[in-house]
């Protein structure tokens, strides 16, 4: 079993006013690669801040965050963004689009970070993959939320992540074009063998992945396999 993600005595303060704020305290779970799951929990538990640590994008108070094997606790943040750059995918709850660049250039950022070469037909097959291949030349001004989501999708793919998180990807989104974003995300998941770490507050989408993890106050309350996880290993 390959651990992509290990998460040990994970916890974060903030100090205000003389005060210490625990946002997360004492979490600990490891995830398989390759495997999909749900964070869930209610609003200020700190599902948000828990999905920043493990991506890197935040540092701990203490406890340990490894991605792919590497300590990302003991790095600054040049060394981090390197890290995220080369294996993860982020997918923001409110897109994080670049708005100066159009859409077929948001895709591009990842790739041009890492100094790759001839990224503009990859960019443009991911595009197209997202349903959105006429519509690369556009700012994200000129595109729906859902447009944007979709863009964020494929720019978050783009670097073919080893593991991708999504903060509520379909939490701004109509029933319908929800019902989109989620195939889209599990399809390509599934393509590419990424591992999918979601935060959601839509238990049906949850219980699309194979493990559901609970926090409360910034504790971790459950942990518990979904019986989808069978279906997902045989593609279904
Ligand atoms: N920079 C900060 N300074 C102080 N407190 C913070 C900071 N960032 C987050 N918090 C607090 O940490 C707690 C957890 O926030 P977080 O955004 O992780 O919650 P969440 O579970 O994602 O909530 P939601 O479902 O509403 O998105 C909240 O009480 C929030 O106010
Ligand atoms: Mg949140």
């Amino acid at each position: 079993m390959d651990i992509i993600l290990n998460i040990q005595n994970l916890s974060k303060t903030y100090q205000s006013g003389g005060n210490t704020l625990t946002v997360l305290d004492d979490i600990n779970f490891a995830i398989e690669a390759g495997s999909t799951m749900a964070i869930v929990g209610p609003s200020g538990s700190g599902k948000t801040t828990l999905l920043g640590l493990c991506a890197g994008l935040d540092r701990s108070s203490s406890g340990i965050v490894e991605l792919n094997h590497i300590r990302l606790d003991n790095l600054n943040e040049d060394q981090r963004a390197h890290v995220r750059n080369q294996h993860v995918g982020f997918i923001f709850q409110n897109f994080q689009l670049l708005p100066t660049l159009t859409a077929l250039e948001n895709v591009m950022v990842p790739l041009e970070l890492r100094g790759e070469k001839h990224i503009r037909p990859r960019a443009e097959a991911l595009l197209e993959k997202v349903g959105l291949a006429d519509r690369g030349h556009h700012y994200p001004s000129q595109l729906s939320g859902g447009e944007q989501q979709r863009v964020s999708l494929a720019r978050a793919f783009s670097n073919s992540p080893k593991i991708l998180f999504a903060d509520e990807p379909t939490g701004n989104l109509d029933a319908e074009t929800s019902e989109k974003v989620v195939k889209l995300l599990f399809d390509l998941n599934r393509e590419a063998g990424t591992t999918l770490v979601l935060v959601t507050h839509d238990l049906e989408l949850a219980s699309k992945t194979q493990r559901i993890i609970r926090i409360k106050g910034g504790s971790l309350i459950s942990d518990e396999l979904t019986n989808t996880q069978n279906l997902n290993h045989a593609g279904a």
